[in-house]
């Protein structure tokens, strides 16, 4: 009943970390709520468990499973993504210095500028899709190197293999954030990534209800069991409930992320060249400048588009309104297809183009959701 060690992705992600409970038999996984473990006269643990902070059965499980998933040595998981970002950043040191693309998340900047900037730590915003940029950049302080791939909301692709070997020529860590890729979409481990960050609130939880973030470690470093005391004694630690519908997720994750990925690839190809859009951002086209890079290193293209729509903001946010399958909200990767203005959430600041749309494409028929949007973009 143990996961063969030959296993692949999609076996592991039904199998890993489940097994039937020793004591009733049963097939899906208690969810156990208890904070506090018993001690033994001597002073021991024998379960293992002390505190729920610091280790808890749900979340033990979830963490063998995330480990597996990407091949990775161990994985810690966290309440959010935000969360299990800051966990890496707060292994650093201030004075450290960290390279972040300018395609990302606008929390990761937020976090870099409004969080850590204070507290010490320096940091560049590179455009990560430039090597040459990325190696100037380095200074003898840098000690990580952060990328994401395909970025959100731009969609832009970096070259993972070459900027693994920037940053361990520079003798940094190389994170990626591959929240959009996913472990069976793209294997940043194998491409040279020391540790994999994940929002486990988008394709792992798979259904906009459970938020969730995970650090997954190619090999356990001196960093690491920093990131591991970090997760300890900062707590920023998922629930048992959190942990065991995350768990659950990961069962059915590589079938969704297959759809996911087969819808949006459809809807790209139905959206391009349309005489009301100014462009189609999706890795699987060949017009993307990153295409042939993503066909390297990548196995499915995702299930994230963005568009940008003739006519600027205005009928952007008139697109929005038109849509009738779509749903207007932030967030990505559930089993419902989304819709969202990027720019008006991202503030004042964003550099996202103000006439962008992004599309979490769900798992609805995909023609469906392309007559929904030639329907909503409207002119011919
Ligand atoms: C690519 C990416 N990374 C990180 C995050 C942050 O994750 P969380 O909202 O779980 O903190 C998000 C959230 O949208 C994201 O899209």
């Amino acid at each position: 009943m143990t996961t063969p060690p030959t296993a692949r992705p999609a076996t592991i992600a039904v199998r890993a970390g489940h097994a039937p409970d020793p004591v009733t038999g049963a097939i899906a996984e208690p969810i156990t709520l208890s904070t506090t473990f018993l001690r033994e006269p001597d002073g021991t643990f024998t379960s293992g468990y002390i505190y729920s902070r610091e280790k808890a059965p749900n979340r033990t499980a979830l963490e063998g499973a995330l480990a597996a998933l990407d091949g990775g040595e161990d994985a810690a998981a966290f309440s959010s993504g935000l969360a299990a970002t800051s966990a890496l950043l707060q292994a650093l040191r201030p004075g450290d210095h960290v390279i972040c693309p300018r395609e990302v998340y606008y929390g990761v900047k937020k976090l870099l500028g409004q969080v850590f900037a204070p507290w010490g730590l320096e940091h560049s915003i590179v455009d990560t899709t430039d090597l040459d940029a990325v190696r100037a950049a380095v200074r003898p302080t840098t000690r990580l190197l952060w990328a994401e791939s395909p970025s959100n909301p731009t969609v832009a692709v970096s070259d993972l293999s070459a900027l693994a070997e920037i940053a361990h020529a520079a003798g940094a860590l190389f994170a990626v954030d591959n929240t959009w890729g996913t472990p069976f979409g793209q294997r940043v481990l194998e491409l040279g990534a020391d540790v994999a960050m994940y929002s486990t609130t988008k394709y792992h939880g798979g259904h906009s209800d459970v938020l969730g973030g995970a650090l997954v470690a190619r090999t356990r470093g001196a960093w690491w069991e920093r990131v591991r005391m970090l997760q300890a004694t900062m707590g920023a630690v998922p629930s048992a409930f959190d942990a065991w519908l995350i768990h659950r997720g990961i069962a059915s994750m590589e079938c969704r992320v297959q759809r996911h990925s087969s819808n949006a690839e459809s809807v790209a190809r139905g959206l391009e060249g349309h005489p009301a859009l100014e462009a189609v951002h999706y890795p699987g086209l060949e017009r993307h400048p990153g295409h042939a890079i993503a066909r390297r290193q990548m196995r499915m293209f995702g299930g994230m588009i963005s568009i940008q729509v003739k006519g600027g903001a205005a009928e952007a946010l008139a697109v929005t309104g038109r849509v009738r399958l779509f749903t207007r909200a932030t967030s990505l990767g559930g089993v419902e297809s989304l819709i969202e203005h990027r720019h008006s959430i991202e503030g004042p600041e964003s550099p996202t183009p103000p006439n962008l749309l992004r599309l979490s494409i769900g798992l609805e028929d995909p023609q469906d959701l392309l007559d929904d949007l030639r329907m909503a973009v409207g002119r011919g």
